[in-house]
């Protein structure tokens, strides 16, 4: 029997990963290829011609999973009855800018929009921020939308685990489909922790832990942490323009494994809100490595920590509770 479409909200949608992320959600990359959606896209109305551009060639694409297109730039229109939000919209980062720059924009629209969620989507919609600074605009979602549980809330960091595997298969050499259990650690930002100490790679005598396969600790604490950290940097120094295919992408993978759960043994990062595992203060969005299983994530627990990885951990966690007394300050 053919399945009830799923409403899927993307806000910011008339933006560049709004462009790249609608036509994979209609294709089935979001909630798999027989799942029927209809597209929410909300903007604001300088964006509303674009948007409406962007409606048009969905309609011009013929997708056959696509019941429906919502394009509006009336925020309760946009969240009525949604199953899933992916919220894209607010201010990005140009270059020379830190991610704190933004905040002040971005943390009031997720004020407005919380409640606006809150009120109109679907009592299980599960949330996911895109936009930056994305843990704490997740944060400041979570904290003005009450009624939603703690655990529909997250925030993407998906990106940055792709990244880690993709930096690890390059330095070795294999298919960044056999590498697996890269972890995020903390902000999405530069202070984030990508932790590949007990990352491993499929290969015909078996799992190996990438470090044994490395080689090269100096690689792995310098680097491959460098390089993961900076790389959202680099591609606006590339582009002139923030990351929009590999982010729409990692939404995609995000909402999928969350919804559809992670294959056996595989885990992913996911931003979410922090119940005091690790050490980590309980009451932050922090990216911690989970799985999922019939659409609810778990934080994956006794990981041996060793003190290099601790001090990251802790760093990152100390740049979120700055975040969020500052956030709350551009809010008063
Ligand atoms: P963009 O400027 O191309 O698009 C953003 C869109 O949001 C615009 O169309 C804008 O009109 C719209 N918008 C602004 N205020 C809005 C509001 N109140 N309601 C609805 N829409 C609103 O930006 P982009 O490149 O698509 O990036 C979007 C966000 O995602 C940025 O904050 C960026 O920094 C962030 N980002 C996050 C990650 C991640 O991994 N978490 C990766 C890349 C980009
Ligand atoms: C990214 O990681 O590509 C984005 O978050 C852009 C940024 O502001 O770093």
């Amino acid at each position: 029997m053919a399945k009830n479409p799923l409403k899927v909200l993307v806000t910011g949608a008339a933006g560049q990963i709004g462009y790249a992320l609608v036509p994979m959600i209609a294709r089935g990359a979001m909630l798999g290829p027989d799942q029927p959606v209809i597209i929410h896209m909300l903007d604001i109305s300088p964006a509303a011609e674009a948007l409406n551009g962007v409606k048009m060639e969905l309609v011009d694409a013929s997708f056959p999973l696509l019941k429906g297109v919502v394009a509006t730039t009336d925020v309760v229109e946009a969240c009525n009855g949604v199953n899933i939000a992916v919220m894209v919209g607010g201010f990005p980062r140009k270059e020379g800018m830190e991610r704190k720059d933004v905040m002040s924009k971005n943390v009031s629209i997720y004020k407005a929009q919380a409640s606006a969620l809150e009120k109109h989507a679907a009592p299980d919609c599960k949330v996911l921020v895109v936009a930056n600074p994305a843990n704490t605009n997740a944060l400041i979602l979570k904290e003005f939308a009450p009624s939603i549980p703690d655990k529909n809330i997250t925030c993407l960091t998906r990106l940055d685990h792709n990244r880690a595997l993709g930096q690890i298969s390059e330095k070795l050499n294999v298919h960044v489909g056999d590498v697996k259990n890269v972890i995020i650690w903390g902000n999405h930002s530069s202070t984030q922790y990508p932790d590949a100490n007990h990352a491993t790679v499929n290969t015909v005598n078996g799992d190996k832990l990438v470090p044994d396969l490395v080689g090269d600790d100096k690689w792995l604490k310098t680097e491959f942490i460098a390089t993961v950290q900076q790389r959202g940097a680099a591609i606006i120094k590339a582009r002139k323009l923030s990351s929009a295919l590999s982010a729409a992408s990692s939404a995609c993978d995000h909402i999928r494994d969350w919804v559809l759960g992670t294959p056996k043994g595989n885990w992913v990062s996911m931003g979410v809100y922090s119940d005091g595992s690790y050490g980590i203060p309980a009451g932050l969005i922090y990216s911690f490595p989970v799985t999922c299983d019939k659409g609810e994530w778990s934080i994956v627990q006794g990981l041996k920590i060793d003190e290099f990885s601790r001090e990251k951990m802790d760093a990152t966690a100390k740049e979120l509770m700055e975040e969020k007394s500052l956030a709350y300050s551009c809010l008063n």
